[in-house]
């Protein structure tokens, strides 16, 4: 284990900074009875020659968290700003020197039995753990397209990030792997293709670049927008979202997944056919390349994207909370 695995790990707990260890709830809890959670995924990336903690997009990532805390009536006393220094306070109170993940939960707290969203008091936690890469990506991925459906937006809302809806998540992924495959693509319930089992997805044809609509039961990542952004700007390559037909994933140029845990993943397989001429494709490269260096903090036109945590110590705004 590396020494800086090593720190003490600091959890954001009912408002409140404590060790890990003392981050806990009851068995009775609401959002563990009944998934009545939302929560964020965020990366913060260590640079090693800048020793400095790079968070990405981390306004982005609250942003949506708000909405998703909105259409599950969770109440949330803190604002972007708040959520932004209470992280970044987490990052320097445990002081990782390697890529680490962060994860946000607001949750319904009530100890009652009753699914109702209604008088139950909500609370927030906040943890950081180090975070590897998700796929092994120079492999390439060799994927199914899942006989599970995307949760709809009239049964839970992918667009908000609502923990119970990763068990539809947690038996597309599951089987997958159980069927000896590195993951899953969803279809929505008209049978278009939605996204990955927890990733968004990109495909190439004639050049340029596709990728499924919100109203495709998508959660719309922020690495997309981020993609679809310097796609654009850096390599003249446009986004059309539309709906995808299962069949154009076999005989798309290239296929990629892109997400926080994912970053670029390139899709070699589908259902057992080739994806392209069954490599990396020169888009998805670029793309990744491009990626890779923009999250830790090495193009300096992108740096509003990310926050640097140990250049921001000492300055960090906002509410004032105390470490217990
Ligand atoms: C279901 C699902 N789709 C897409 C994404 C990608 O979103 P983002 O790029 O904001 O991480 C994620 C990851 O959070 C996800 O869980």
């Amino acid at each position: 284990m590396s020494s800086e695995t090593k720190n003490t790990e600091y959890a954001f707990f009912e408002g409140d900074f404590v060790p890990i260890d003392n981050a806990k709830i009851s068995i009775k809890t609401h959002a563990l009875q009944y998934g009545t959670g939302v929560f964020e995924g965020i990366r913060a990336y260590w640079n090693e020659e800048h020793q400095d903690l790079y968070v990405f997009r981390m306004k982005e990532h609250f942003q949506r968290m708000k909405n998703s805390i909105k259409i599950m009536r969770i109440d949330c006393k803190y604002s972007t700003e708040e959520l932004c220094s209470i992280v970044l306070k987490l990052l320097q109170m445990t002081k990782p020197k390697t890529d680490t993940y962060v994860r946000p939960l607001a949750y319904k707290a009530s100890l009652r039995v009753g699914p109702g969203l209604q008088d139950n008091p909500s609370e927030l936690c906040i943890f950081t753990t180090p975070f590897g890469a998700y796929f092994k990506v120079d492999e390439g991925l060799r994927v199914m397209v899942s006989s599970w459906r995307r949760v709809d937006d009239n049964a839970i809302p992918p667009r908000a990030k609502v923990s119970g809806s990763y068990a539809n998540t947690a038996l597309a992924k599951t089987d997958a792997i159980c069927a000896g495959f590195d993951d899953a693509i969803v279809l929505d319930q008209t049978g278009h293709v939605s996204e990955g089992s927890a990733m968004n997805l990109f495909m190439v044809q004639d050049g340029h670049l596709v990728t499924s609509p919100g109203h495709g039961n998508i959660l719309e990542g922020i690495t997309r927008r981020t993609i679809m952004e310097f796609a654009k700007n850096e390599f003249g390559i446009e986004t059309e979202i539309r709906t995808i037909d299962r069949s154009e994933l076999y005989t798309a140029e290239e296929v990629f997944f892109c997400g926080t845990g994912a970053e670029i993943a390139p899709v070699l397989e589908i259902d057992k056919r080739t994806v392209g001429e069954g490599k990396t494709g020169e888009i998805t490269r670029k793309i990744f390349d491009m990626y890779a260096q923009v999250t830790r903090g090495e193009i300096e036109r992108y740096n509003h994207w990310v926050t640097p945590v140990f250049a921001e110590s000492g300055k960090s705004s906002g509410k004032k909370l105390a470490v217990k």
